[in-house]
């Protein structure tokens, strides 16, 4: 049975799946429906029931704090067809887009790799090729662990059958305690994807300043191959502040490295570490690497506000911001890029990691 969605700019007849959420056979068709987190925290796939029913797969999704549930409101992404006749309303411009659709695709890990004691990467091998931007993220789910797990990919190719994770551990987290409960390879996965907005392509002409605490790094790593590869460095600049405990939790330092030689400068990385004061300004074993204290989203800040380097602050072009980690670090790393470094709002991309 299909489900009628009316929105500010058309109707639409979408057809999930058996057990497949009402938003995600809405991008699958390429409707531009509202999400964020496409996994039930944000909110943002807002839409209203006006007659029939659907059924909430996760009825305690924290997304649902911010809609009038009394009124009929759901989470899409959290909603699936019950079988019968239903009319949706969803409170914003949909239109059907031109771009590569999400699609559902099965894979296969093929490699793991404890980087830290509690960050693990892992290589998923997919039936059949993903496009996907530099800085998109898909949805996973596994056998025994219930609903989705939002993931972005650390590398960037245009189409590839090989996506690249890095996952922190979440003591008590479904997905993360089974992906370090032992050797994950072999495993098979389901993703959804490729999603989200939060993305860089070469026509962004600007410099870059990268905010990230923990794992958020991940899809920056997708960003700083994809723009080093299209020489955006021999353009621009490139400030990257990442965040982490201590000097032990570092990883992807030889990468990051790499991005500060190869670009001759022109990308300068700051770890910050919020528990431990560092020794030096610089990492002992990654001297290309500054090293800051204290909460990622305040040494940004700081650095900024003194202005080096200056051609970041001074240049009449503002500077594209991305920003991905815990949500409280997100939100206070926009609020500096808003205030301290003048990014106006439409030049900041972000992904809140819960
Ligand atoms: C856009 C985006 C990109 C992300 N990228 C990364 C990344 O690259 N690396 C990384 O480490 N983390 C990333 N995260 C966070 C990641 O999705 C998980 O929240 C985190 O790994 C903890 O998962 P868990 O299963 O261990 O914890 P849990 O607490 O078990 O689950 C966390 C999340 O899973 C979903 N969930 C939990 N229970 C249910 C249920 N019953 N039904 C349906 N859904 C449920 C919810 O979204 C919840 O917030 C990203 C998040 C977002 C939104
Ligand atoms: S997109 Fe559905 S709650 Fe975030």
């Amino acid at each position: 049975m299909s489900i009628k969605i009316e929105t500010k700019t058309g109707v639409y007849d979408v057809s999930p799946a058996p057990g497949e959420s009402i938003l995600f056979a809405g991008l699958a068709q390429g409707l531009t429906l509202p999400y964020e987190c496409a996994t039930g925290t944000c909110g943002t796939c807002r839409a209203r029931v006006m007659t029939g029913e659907v059924d909430v797969r996760w009825d305690a999704a924290p997304g649902f704090a911010k809609l009038k549930r009394d009124k009929g409101d759901v989470l899409m992404c959290q909603a699936h067809a019950n079988g019968g006749a239903c009319v949706l309303r969803v409170p914003a411009d949909v239109l059907v887009s031109d771009a590569a659709r999400p699609a559902h695709i099965t894979g296969t890990i093929v490699a793991a790799e404890r980087l830290t004691a509690d960050v693990m990467s892992f290589d998923l091998r997919l039936a059949s090729p993903m496009a996907f931007e530099a800085g998109q993220f898909v949805v996973v789910t596994v056998e025994g662990v219930t609903g989705g797990r939002a993931y972005s990919m650390v590398n960037y190719a245009p189409s590839s059958d090989l996506l690249q994770f890095v996952v922190k551990r979440k003591p008590g987290g479904g997905f993360s305690d089974w992906l370090f409960a032992g050797d994950p390879a072999g495993a098979k996965i389901g993703v959804f994807g490729a999603l989200g907005r939060a993305t860089y392509g070469p026509r962004d002409d600007h410099d870059i300043v990268v905010v990230a605490g923990g794992s958020g790094i991940a899809g920056m790593m997708s960003i700083l191959d994809r723009a080093t590869a299209a020489g955006h460095f021999s353009r621009h600049r490139g400030r990257v502040f990442f965040g982490v405990r201590t000097l032990a939790d570092g990883f992807y330092l030889s990468e990051l490295s790499r991005h500060v030689t190869q670009s001759g400068g022109a990308v300068e990385v700051t770890l910050v570490l919020s528990h431990e004061t560092p020794a030096g300004t610089h990492h002992p074993d990654f001297p290309a690497l500054k090293l800051g204290t204290g909460f990622v989203h305040e040494a940004a800040a700081q650095a900024l506000a003194e202005g080096a380097p200056s051609s970041l602050l001074d240049k009449p072009e503002p500077a594209l911001g991305f920003v991905a980690g815990p949500p409280p670090m997100v939100d206070g790393a926009i609020r500096s890029l808003l205030t301290v470094a003048r990014i106006p709002a439409r030049l900041i991309r972000y992904d809140k990691f819960g």
